[in-house]
């Protein structure tokens, strides 16, 4: 089994936006963007730029016929810079010409004056001076301020996390063309044809009906093309509009990195507080969030940290506080988990460290306090199917780790230089967007006369196996064999009004609406089956393996030939359906309500060898029992997760991003920028399927795998320190992600 683009990758085949066939005419762009990080624009001259070979143009704010704003949820970005400049990499023209080597080389001829004022960098300054994107968002259960005197241990304290780039394989782009009537067809990376549609129509100044987005696959999104894929698909359009020729724009590596945000780094305090068997009774924090230089996604992200920052504990009392930080920074965006993991490594910062004051293994804390059934989370929803304590004790079964923590002991009892250590993570993600009306999807079916099925969805191909995942849904709905299927490309021409192919929620909405756009195609097929045999009651009709069933027994008659009958009977063969998520809602005033559809649970045992005279490591083990409801696709859903704790890992550990104290980003290369290879994968991956866990709310009764499996990542934070502990037993964690081998040298041997 393997998914079916990866013979096509591997050849070379797959189409990507830089693989589209050439058009005649196609003119490319080059984004000049701003070297200072805050301040003002007092002179632009292009003269100079406009004389050199091969240009065409030069495109800025004063060339924008409608508005020059791309803000999703608040209006607070400009496609291209007007006077003021926020972070360096902000847009503020885009040169096109001939070729692309032609508008790169023109845009350094750009002459341009500034006047500079100092750059906040730091989300604690900018909260310090109200620089907020959104007020405080606060999220509250029982009352945690009478709760600290029934505590025997309150433990306070700092975590950080670090951003992260996305790092996908294809840099943002995309190809504009103009059409009749004054329109745009485009073809942009996108997770979000339909923001992109919206978002160039307002650009133009013309209706969404003359734009039409269209998107064959992604190399790679992890939630940096849910937003920020827009900006590139405006400028594009822009340029194709006024010069009416295609036009192509896509970064180069160093530029997608400087010029696009990235996962949040976040700051947090927190203060904890527990008996003396280590139940949680309360829990506070405060989460500084560096949102960057616009608003973006950044108050959906800040919400996602609320709804997970007690993970996968019951916590009776609790304040979490989230302040979404305005920085001079590249505003940060959408990235699998979307903020979770971020408040989910405070509260694992938390129970750490309180274990070490309570003398006991952070372990004990957190199987004490996994939810149970009928727990409430902090913004009012109560869980059911419950499966925090299952996985959890089926790993704990298959791994005992008692057993794992004394191999460790014993190893590190023989050993001085090497150190190797262990962490338990469990993790709970909720699914659904947590801004409801975006649960929301829709499929468009056609059959063929030859019994070729075609299937259109709002879902975004992006490496995840969603093609692959609608094909089988579809296959096993109209009983057919899958060779059957095609999944078109994603058009906004076909399928309107997509939200982006995010929050692990692309297979859950599309899936279910590609099974109720089948059933309507089965429901007329088997009225058309059932005056074949005289029948009135077509309930008496059903399908199996391409074969037309009559009262449970097999007839001659074939799918393929039911179809032709269908035609000539002038039956329509299309069928459409919308599904939305039923029952969701959330109140953001009280911020209560029930926003998740179900939740995924999971845990996670990683064992890490460190290397104490080098400061390097290898993750020797990752163990996981993970909640997958009941998979329809194996081979897909161990392929996301294996990626996702990889990823995870990466953020905890190697991928490390730094600033300048001018706001220049120093990690804009491959070179600085570490990523996980295929050495840093750890050399054992044992991942196991909790059994018995169907999901009356996903498609064929599964869980969504898209986002969870990356927090069992977090993890890795805790072995490698428990590693660190067992060579300097002294040693003061200070909870300040990632732990690269630089850092792990420096703390070990910091005096
Ligand atoms: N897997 C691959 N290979 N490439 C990606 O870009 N994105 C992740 C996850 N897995 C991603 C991926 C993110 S951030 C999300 S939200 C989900 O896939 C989106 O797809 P789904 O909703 O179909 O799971
Ligand atoms: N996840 C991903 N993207 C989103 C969400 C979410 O919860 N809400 C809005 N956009
Ligand atoms: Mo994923 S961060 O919701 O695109």
């Amino acid at each position: 089994m393997k998914n079916y683009d990866s013979i096509r990758h591997v050849r070379g085949e797959s189409h990507f936006i830089d693989d589209i066939p050439y058009l005649d005419g196609t003119l490319y762009g080059y984004v000049y963007y701003s070297p200072i990080a805050h301040g003002k624009i007092l002179q632009l001259d292009f003269s100079e730029a406009l004389n050199s070979p091969g240009v065409k143009t030069v495109l800025s704010a004063k060339d924008i016929p409608g508005q020059n704003q791309i803000g999703g949820i608040i209006q607070d970005e400009n496609l291209f810079a007007d006077e003021h400049i926020h972070f360096i990499g902000h847009p503020i023209a885009m040169v096109v010409a001939d070729t692309y080597l032609h508008a790169h080389d023109a845009s350094k001829k750009i002459k341009s004056v500034f006047e500079k004022l100092p750059p906040i960098l730091d989300p604690r300054v900018a909260a310090f001076k109200n620089e907020l994107i959104i007020p405080p968002r606060k999220f509250e259960l029982g009352n945690v301020d009478s709760v600290w005197n029934d505590c025997d241990y309150i433990i306070e304290g700092r975590a950080d996390s670090g951003g992260q780039e996305h790092l996908y394989l294809e840099t943002q782009g995309s190809l504009a063309m103009p059409t009749e009537y004054g329109g745009v067809k485009i073809f942009s990376a996108t997770q979000a044809p339909t923001a992109v549609q919206r978002t160039i129509a307002n650009v133009l100044g013309i209706p969404m009906h003359k734009i039409e987005v269209d998107v064959q696959r992604l190399g790679g999104g992890f939630g940096g093309k849910e937003d920020q894929a827009t900006a590139w698909a405006c400028m594009a359009s822009l340029a194709a509009f006024k010069l009416k020729t295609p036009v192509k724009l896509i970064l180069n590596r160093q530029d997608d990195i400087r010029l696009t945000g990235k996962r949040h780094p976040y700051s947090s305090d927190y203060k904890i507080g527990l008996t003396k068997d280590g139940k949680i009774l309360g829990y506070e924090a405060t989460f500084y969030q560096n949102a960057g230089a616009a608003a973006d996604l950044s108050p959906a992200i800040l919400d996602r940290t609320l709804f997970h920052c007690t993970n996968t504990y019951f916590i009776p009392n609790l304040r979490a506080i989230g302040l979404s930080c305005r920085t001079n920074i590249a505003p940060n965006t959408a990235f699998r988990g979307f903020g979770g993991p971020q408040g989910m490594f405070v509260i694992e910062s938390a129970i750490y460290k309180a274990a070490h004051v309570m003398g006991i293994d952070p372990a004990e804390i957190q199987k004490i306090n996994l939810l149970k059934e009928g727990d409430e989370f902090p913004f009012g929803q109560k869980t059911f199917n419950c499966n925090a304590v299952k996985c959890y004790d089926e790993l704990n079964e298959r791994y005992p780790f008692e057993k794992i923590y004394q191999e460790i002991d014993g190893f590190n009892s023989k050993n001085n230089l090497v150190k190797k250590g262990a962490a338990v993570i469990p993790i709970c993600f909720g699914i659904s967007f947590t801004t409801t009306f975006l649960n929301q999807a829709s499929a468009l079916v056609h059959i063929y006369t030859d019994g070729s099925v075609n299937i259109s969805t709002a879902a975004v191909e992006m490496g995840q196996g969603v093609n692959a995942k609608m094909k089988r849904i579809a296959a096993r709905t109209l009983s057919i064999d899958e060779s059957r299927i095609k999944v078109e490309s994603t058009n906004t021409s076909r399928v309107s009004n997509t939200s982006p192919t995010a929050a692990s929620k692309g297979t859950d909405l599309n899936g279910f609406a590609v099974i109720d756009a089948c059933n309507i195609l089965n429901e007329r097929l088997r009225k058309v089956a059932a005056q074949e045999f005289n029948e009135e009651d077509a309930s008496k009709i059903s399908f199996k393996n391409e074969k037309v069933f009559y009262e449970g027994e097999p007839t001659t008659l074939t799918f393929s030939e039911l179809v032709k009958k269908t035609y000539m009977k002038r039956v329509s063969l299309t069928a459409q359906a919308h599904h939305s998520t039923p029952e969701i809602h959330f109140d953001t005033k009280t911020n209560k309500g029930n926003p998740f559809a179900y939740h995924v649970y999971g845990t996670a045992i990683i064992q890490v060898t460190l290397d104490c005279l080098r400061g390097i490591y290898e993750f020797d083990s990752v163990k996981v029992v993970h909640d997958f409801g009941e998979t329809f696709h194996e081979v897909i859903d161990l392929g996301q997760a294996e990626g996702g704790i990889v990823q995870g890992i990466g953020w905890m550990t190697c991928e490390e991003l730094k600033w300048d104290r001018d706001g220049k980003l120093l990690t804009d290369a491959l070179s600085t920028y570490k990523i996980p290879d295929i050495h840093a994968v750890p050399k054992e991956m044992k991942i196991h399927f909790l059994e018995n866990s169907p999901n009356d709310f996903g498609p064929l009764r599964s869980k969504a795998i898209g986002e969870p499996p990356f927090m069992y990542g977090i993890g890795a934070y805790f072995a490698l320190a428990n590693a660190m502990k067992a060579f300097k037993p002294n040693l003061e964690i200070d909870f300040v992600a990632p732990l690269t081998p630089e850092k792990v040298l420096l703390t070990l041997y910091n005096k």
